[in-house]
């Protein structure tokens, strides 16, 4: 008896080491996504949200992948946080790195479960800890399908995107306001829509040295141009419409854009024209003419809603429809440090000697041009307090929460 028991201990205390060995040794794989967020934090990539291929609800999963080593992108090594996420199960939010410290994420909006989800949510690193900051002044109605861009002075832009009527029927429309979130000062404010393109979701933007944000297609009624770009003036608050010339891409939703690492040219990858030809495109930010670059390496399949972020000299294409994820990794890597000839690689290898530098796209840029004095005229538009958990009902929702519906979007899949 006594024997039985000390080979029942013996065994048991086996199986629970095999079971910590296995659980150390089976690296963290997140499930293929698309409309999550990715955001750039000292150098390390957090990934939240967004929907499963089934158009459901992501789970709570929160994690990141360090770039501050050199890796192979067929072996990721995911940082799994998941255990300390406070965030419900959410898609199609902004987010950014901003705060006090400059080094917060500040996630905004999407969509989710009716009520249990919070306007704005941030996450500090340093502390590996999420709060839920109180935000004064206008408050806003929940948007999502939107990109959230962060100036150099800690304020991020949301601008159009969709929003839920408030009719019973939760119809989707189209928001048409730009939304200032100060995450210094933790205030809401509005930007000027006088001049601003028609309203649209899905759109990719980007922020430029001159403290000017470009906005570029998307969707509105319809699969929107290119033929025609947007410049908001962050200082002087103010829209100003590009004509575009060269090759202009096609129509196209979904898609992601990042600014070349000179500062010059926009770079947009993927989207609904999914065309592997028509999948990479450069704007030159000089003369507004577009045309295909050169490229080298394995051409990957084109992606849509999926996310970009410039990490030293590459490109970070992440998640998103479009590709297989048994054959092609979740992470794609241009290298666009040569403007003659950009390279699809497999290898992220750091900067020699700035690997600590957090962002080279911001940091290389020539400093902004405009003085910042003309911030402070930035405006609080009226006190209303709406509700924070303004989700109309989801007449799709299963087990899981939320079933995104992209049949509603009238759009191509
Ligand atoms: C935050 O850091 C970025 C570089 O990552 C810099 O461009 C920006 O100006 C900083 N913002 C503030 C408010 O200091
Ligand atoms: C912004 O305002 C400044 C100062 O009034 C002016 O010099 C500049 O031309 C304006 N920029 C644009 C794009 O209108
Ligand atoms: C900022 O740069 C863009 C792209 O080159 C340009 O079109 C725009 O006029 C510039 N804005 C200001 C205020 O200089
Ligand atoms: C961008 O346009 C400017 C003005 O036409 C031109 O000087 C420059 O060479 C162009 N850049 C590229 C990469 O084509
Ligand atoms: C919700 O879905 C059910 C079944 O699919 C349908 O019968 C019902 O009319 C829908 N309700 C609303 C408000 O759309």
């Amino acid at each position: 008896m006594f024997k039985m028991i000390a080979t029942y201990i013996i065994f048991w205390v086996l199986i629970q080491l095999l079971v910590e060995i296995n659980c150390q040794m089976i690296p963290f794989k997140p499930k293929q996504r698309y409309l999550h967020t990715a955001t750039l934090i000292n150098n390390k990539l957090y990934i939240l949200g967004g929907f499963y291929l089934n158009h459901k609800l992501s789970g709570n999963e929160f994690f990141y992948l360090d770039f501050s080593v050199p890796f192979n992108t067929q072996n990721l090594l995911w940082q799994d946080l998941s255990s300390i996420n406070i965030v419900p199960p959410h898609g199609a939010a902004a987010t950014v790195k901003g705060g006090a410290n400059n080094n917060t994420l500040f996630l905004y909006g999407g969509v989710s479960k009716r009520i249990i989800m919070e306007l704005v949510y941030a996450y500090d690193p340093q502390e590996n800890a999420w709060s839920t900051p109180t935000i004064v002044g206008l408050n806003t109605i929940r948007k999502r399908n939107l990109i959230g861009i962060m100036d150099y002075n800690g304020k991020m832009y949301l601008w159009s995107g969709l929003v839920f009527d408030n009719n019973p029927k939760g119809k989707l429309t189209l928001a048409d306001d730009m939304l200032i979130l100060d995450t210094i000062n933790l205030n809401w404010g509005k930007g000027s829509s006088v001049g601003a393109p028609t309203p649209r979701f899905n759109y990719a933007a980007v922020m430029l040295a001159n403290n000017s944000i470009i906005y570029l297609g998307g969707y509105g009624n319809k699969e929107l141009e290119l033929s025609e770009v947007y410049i908001y003036d962050t200082i002087n608050d103010s829209w100003d419409i590009k004509e575009t010339s060269g090759k202009i891409p096609s129509n196209r939703n979904g898609f992601s854009a990042v600014l070349g690492l000179d500062g010059q040219k926009i770079i947009i990858f993927g989207g609904t024209a999914t065309d592997a030809e028509n999948s990479l495109c450069i704007l030159n930010l000089t003369d507004f003419e577009w045309y295909i670059p050169k490229i080298s390496g394995q051409i990957p399949k084109g992606r849509m809603y999926h996310q970009a972020n410039v990490i030293g000299n590459y490109m970070v294409i992440s998640f998103g429809m479009g590709y297989d994820q048994l054959t092609e990794s979740d992470i794609l890597l241009l290298d666009i440090n040569n403007n003659d000839e950009y390279t699809w690689t497999n290898d992220f290898i750091t900067l020699p000697s700035s690997s600590s530098v957090p962002s080279p796209t911001v940091t290389q840029l020539s400093p902004p041009t405009n003085s910042p004095i003309l911030q402070q005229q930035s405006v609080a538009v009226g006190t209303i307090l709406g509700s924070l958990f303004d989700d109309s009902p989801q007449n799709n929702s299963d087990d899981n929460g939320v079933q995104e519906q992209p049949e509603k979007w009238n759009l191509k899949f």
